[in-house]
């Protein structure tokens, strides 16, 4: 039976705990995706659409982690028991009171990229979420503002990771000499037979020359410092007086 409250201020304080008690729990719908994730759910439910009287549909969310430009690798990337956990330490951090070092480092000791570069599943959970991220994103943000690219003749996507953005970017304009620089474990990984060239560097130190430069990162990364991402990208692209196009 539900609780009929005549006092207005207690059905504030009613009001206020249900809130309380829903964000205290909120975490637990991530896991439910997780769960669904791991479960493959959505993949099962995609597969007998064809049945004569399907009991369960796609919602146009759960379309994004079934077909070709699925969100799976990116979601499961960010719902992963390294990145989980580093939010755990939010409080820890605001602690500080200097930025660094970021979330993921208070948690584990080591950034992010340090980890990569000698986990390779971690490696490979990264390296694959963003490809997804990319993908999918690339493909609407080319046919709604691809005309930014116009007119380039070359284009430095730094921190590039395997290239998806930059294919998709010269698969849209093949005359643009697309290049992705990133570090050398996410390099040897590259994929071959494609028109985007690789090199290895890092964007703390030097970028290397183009008509413009290319910053993409997923939004999630606001905790291991994409700030200092754009800050260092875009100062740098400042001094060379190259066009900036920021993807954040
Ligand atoms: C958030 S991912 C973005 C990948 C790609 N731009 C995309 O959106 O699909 C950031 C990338 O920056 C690279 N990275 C991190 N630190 C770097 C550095 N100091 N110099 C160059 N690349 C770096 C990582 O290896 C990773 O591939």
């Amino acid at each position: 039976m539900a609780l009929t409250v005549k006092s207005t201020d207690d059905q504030a304080v009613l009001d206020a705990e249900h809130e309380l008690w829903a964000t205290t729990f909120s975490y637990i719908k991530s896991m439910a995706l997780k769960s669904a994730l791991d479960l493959r759910l959505a993949d099962a439910i995609h597969h007998h659409g064809g049945a004569a009287e399907p009991l369960y549909a796609l919602t146009p969310v759960s379309r994004l982690l079934v077909g070709s430009w699925n969100l799976v690798s990116i979601i499961t990337m960010l719902l992963s028991p390294n990145f989980v956990t580093t939010f755990l330490g939010i409080g820890a951090w605001f602690e500080h009171a200097l930025p660094d070092p970021c979330l993921f480092t208070q948690a584990h000791g080591e950034a992010l990229w340090t980890m990569a570069d000698h986990d390779a599943t971690f490696d490979a959970l990264i390296n694959d979420g963003m490809v997804s991220d990319s993908s999918f994103i690339m493909d609407i943000a080319m046919r709604e503002c691809g005309e930014v690219f116009q007119g380039i003749g070359s284009l430095m996507d730094v921190g590039g990771g395997l290239g998806a953005a930059a294919q998709a970017i010269s698969r849209a304009f093949p005359s643009l000499e697309c290049t992705v620089m990133d570090l050398d474990h996410v390099v040897d990984k590259a994929p071959a037979g494609t028109d985007v060239k690789y090199v290895v560097g890092d964007m703390f130190e030097s970028v290397p020359p183009a008509d413009a430069v290319f910053l993409k990162v997923c939004t999630s990364y606001s905790f291991v410092g994409p700030a200092n991402f754009f800050l260092f990208v875009f100062v740098h692209a400042c001094a060379l007086r190259t066009p900036f196009i920021n993807m954040l």
